[in-house]
Order: C-alpha cells, then sequence, then structure tokens
C-alpha cells in the first residue's frame, strides 16, 4: 500500500492526505501538488527541502559519501572510463558499447569548431574580460548561429544540441583563455582525446609544437568526470527552469554557466588559491587554523567542508590520489606552494575542530592545486568546472524535454509588501 501523510490544521479546516513517494534511494518526498487546489503553497527559500523534478541521471548519498552516475558508483567511472563514456551514459542512461562510442567520438571531434563568425563574437570582449563572462556571452551567442530550425521536442535535434555543446564549450573555454592572452586562437585537433585536445588549444601556439603531457591529460578527463555531473544544484536548476519554458539550449546553458560562477557554486576552488597566496609559507598554518576556529572571525578555511557530503567526498578522495599524479609528473612535490597546501591537508585532517565537525578537504581544495600545477590561471578554474559540467546540464535538460508531462517552471511566494493602497498624485506625496 501506498504511505501518505496527512495534515491536519488547527483551526478545524478538513485535513488533506498526501502521497509519499519514495524513488530507487534517498530520503522519500511528499508529494504536495494538491495542496495548490486546496488553497495552499509550502514556503521553502533555497529549496533546502524539496525535490524540483524526477531524474534518472546522477544520486548522491551525503551521509555516506555515495555518487553515482545512471547507477555507476563514481569510482568506478573515474578509474575505468574516460570521459566520453560518461558522456554518453550521462546523455544515454547506458555505457556505450565500442561501437557506440567510437560513433559518439567522432561526432563530437567533428563538432568541435565553431563558426568562423564567432570569432568576431569574441573579439567584442574586452581583452581583460573574465574568461567566465566571454564563455557566458559567446555561449549565449551560439544561440544566434543554432536557432532556425530547431526542434527542442525532436529527440534527433536534442541530441545534435547535445554534442555540439559537449564538443565545442572546449574550444570556446581554451579560446577565453587565448583572448586574454592576446594570443592566436589554436583551432580542435580531431585526432587528439578530449582532453589532449583542450589542453592543445590551451597550450600550444602556431609557433611551437605541443605534445599534450598523457599523465596531465588523463588528470585532466578524470576532473571532467568527477565534475560532470552533481543532481539538481544551482546551476542545473537554472538550466532545467531555463529549458522549461522552451527556450533556446544554448540560452539555457550559458543560464547555468551564470549561476555556477558565483563563488558559493563554482568559484570555491580559485578561492582555496587565493588562501594559498595570503598564507605564503607553510609557518603561517597554525594562524589560518585559529583563524578558522574562531567564532568571532568570519574566515573559513577554503576547500574544506561541504553542504551535502558529511562524510568525504567521493570526489575529493580521487582527486587527490591524481593531484599527487600531477604533482609527481610535474616534479613538483617540493614546490613550497603545494607543500604548504600538503601540510594544510595533514594539520586539517587531525584536528579536532575539523574532525568532530566532518569537515574534509572538498574536491575543490584539490581542482585548485592540480589546474595551478598545470599552468591554468585561477581565473579559468571556474571556466574549467563549466566545460565538465556542460555534460551534465545537457543531460538533464535533454531529460527534461523528454519528459511528456514536462511543465514550465512557476515557483509560487510568501507576498509581504504592502496591502492596497490609494496612488497619491505626485504634487501631494511627502516625503
Ligand atoms: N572552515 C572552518 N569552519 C567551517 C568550515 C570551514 N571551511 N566549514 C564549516 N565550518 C564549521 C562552521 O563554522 C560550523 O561550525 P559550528 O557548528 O561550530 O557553528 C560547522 O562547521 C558547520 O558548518 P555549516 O556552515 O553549517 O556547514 P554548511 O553545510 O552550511 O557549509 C560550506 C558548507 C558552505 C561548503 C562550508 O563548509 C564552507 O564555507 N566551506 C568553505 C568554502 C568551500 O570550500 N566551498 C566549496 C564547497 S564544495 C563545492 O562547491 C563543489
Amino acid at each position: 500500500m501506498k504511505k501518505t501523510v496527512t495534515l491536519t490544521f488547527s483551526d478545524g479546516s478538513p485535513p488533506i492526505e498526501l502521497p509519499i513517494e519514495q524513488g530507487t534511494y534517498g530520503t522519500p518526498v511528499i508529494d504536495i501538488r494538491p495542496l495548490g487546489a486546496k488553497g495552499y503553497f509550502t514556503h521553502d527559500p533555497g529549496f533546502t527541502a524539496t525535490s524540483s523534478c524526477t531524474s534518472a541521471i546522477t544520486y548522491i548519498d551525503g551521509e555516506q559519501g555515495l555518487l553515482y552516475y545512471r547507477g555507476y558508483p563514481i569510482e568506478e567511472l573515474a578509474y575505468k572510463a574516460d570521459h566520453m563514456e560518461v558522456c554518453y551514459l550521462l546523455l544515454h542512461g547506458e555505457l556505450p558499447t565500442a561501437a557506440q562510442k567510437q560513433a559518439f567520438v567522432d561526432s563530437i571531434s567533428h563538432h568541435s569548431m565553431l563558426h568562423d563568425q564567432m570569432e568576431n563574437v569574441f573579439r567584442g570582449f574586452r581583452r581583460s574580460a573574465h574568461p567566465m563572462a566571454v564563455m557566458i556571452g559567446v555561449t549565449g551567442a551560439m544561440s544566434a548561429f543554432y536557432h532556425e530550425g530547431m526542434d527542442i521536442f525532436d529527440a534527433r535535434h536534442r541530441e545534435i544540441v547535445a554534442h555540439r555543446l559537449i564538443a565545442k564549450i572546449p574550444t570556446v573555454a581554451a579560446w577565453a583563455y587565448k583572448f586574454n592572452e592576446g594570443q592566436p586562437f589554436i583551432y580542435p585537433r580531431n585526432r587528439l582525446s578530449y582532453a589532449e585536445n583542450f589542453m592543445h588549444m590551451m597550450f600550444s601556439t602556431p609557433c611551437e609544437d605541443y605534445e599534450p603531457n598523457p599523465v596531465l591529460a588523463r588528470a585532466l578527463d578524470r576532473i571532467f568526470i568527477l565534475h560532470a555531473d552533481h543532481e539538481q544544484n544551482a546551476s542545473t536548476s537554472t538550466v532545467r527552469l531555463a529549458g522549461s519554458s522552451g527556450a533556446n539550449p544554448y540560452a539555457c546553458i550559458a543560464a547555468g554557466m551564470a549561476s555556477l560562477w558565483g563563488p558559493l557554486h563554482g568559484g570555491a576552488n580559485e578561492a582555496v588559491l587565493k588562501m594559498l597566496d595570503e598564507m605564503g609559507d607553510v609557518s603561517r598554518i597554525p594562524e589560518f587554523i585559529k583563524r578558522a576556529k574562531d567564532k568571532s572571525d568570519s574566515f573559513r578555511l577554503m576547500g574544506f567542508g561541504h553542504r551535502v557530503y558529511k562524510n568525504m567526498d567521493p570526489r575529493a578522495r580521487i582527486i587527490r590520489q591524481t593531484c599527487y599524479e600531477v604533482l609527481d609528473a610535474l616534479d613538483l612535490r617540493d614546490d613550497p606552494q603545494f607543500r604548504m597546501a600538503m601540510e594544510l591537508e595533514r594539520i586539517a585532517l587531525e584536528d579536532e575542530y575539523f574532525i568532530s565537525r566532518k569537515l574534509y578537504p572538498n574536491v575543490d581544495f584539490y581542482s585548485g592545486i592540480i589546474f595551478r600545477a598545470m599552468g591554468i590561471p585561477s581565473s579559468m578554474f571556474t571556466v574549467m568546472f563549466a566545460l565538465a559540467r556542460t555534460a551534465g546540464w545537457v543531460a538533464q535538460w535533454n531529460e527534461m524535454l523528454a519528459d511528456p508531462a514536462h511543465k514550465i517552471g512557476r515557483p509560487r511566494q510568501l507576498y509581504t509588501g504592502p496591502a492596497r493602497r490609494e496612488f497619491v498624485p505626485i504634487g501631494e506625496r511627502t516625503a
């Protein structure tokens, strides 16, 4: 028998029975949809206790530290698959066969160039523009190139959108960096893997040969996998809400990027590096730890703690190992800043304050260190996150539109403004 909950009212109004739904895993949800017809809304700013959709893509258990894409634990995917397989899995629900993967990789490779006129879009920005601003602008501008003739209710059209976005966003990201640097744009190379191709567009110049380091390419590919989706976070919910009206998907992904840009979401890895720069030396770690514990000081140890994970973030465990591999490959283990980061991690993991509050190093702590070691500037860190998350955004957008029951998102509100009042002509108003 289906579980229900009964809402009773202190004023004697008739009770309302609401169904309780249970997903494959996770917290049961009370289906409150009947409430609207009965004259009530629910109030939940920040959606702290509200499920906004049904989704079969990603599952997180923050208490146990679990993350699954389509039922596969993140550890299995990070160590046994590559980002192309994970993109396919997110989009299609199943891992590809060898033939399906080859066809997918071919399609992504052949969509990686930007329309020639897109160069003009880049050139309209100031050289000093933040690369996230450029990403948002250029991705939004893709809607001007791909709009006419697109039917978002046709599954094949949505698949083309997904392939274009996954293929072109690395080019947009690398070009945003090149534009900042004043270097020529580097065109994609189809023979390279997804991560290698991105490194090629970022780091090569027309004057010199460039061979991507395989350890770094593998690390980057793993980072892309770890960041590919994270269920209904702010940016993904933004993509869904924008897309729910039937808006152009490139514009929706640009909206998701705008949401990601905020320091409370995608900007934390940049903050980790700023903190390490400020710290400057291992000898100052105790001072920063003391400040982090001091309730009268707003300072927090950046890269520690997570809203959902109250156990070690499974992605952090994987990326930590990748971080050491990258530092070894680049012979940077003895670099003073990286030694300082590793010492900070060691001290915090042994400190009673952090242990008792379940504050573990998060994925941002390590991704910032890896990016810096690779030579990616901190202004590009959120761009890297956006590049990886594009797969998840487009998979979630596709899932929403494929659902025949999908509706435009339209939250309600608790109005607290003035009650109805009379209009006063301007000459009669007093301050
Ligand atoms: N440094 C010091 N103390 C901390 C930290 C930290 N980084 N994070 C949490 N705490 C303390 C709080 O002061 C609080 O202590 P109290 O119980 O004595 O009052 C306790 O731990 C619980 O903290 P909350 O604020 O309730 O935890 P919440 O879940 O709201 O915050 C957050 C999570 C925002 C991530 C927080 O841990 C934080 O600010 N971390 C630093 C920023 C960061 O690294 N963000 C990246 C998140 S990961 C990601 O976005 C992929």
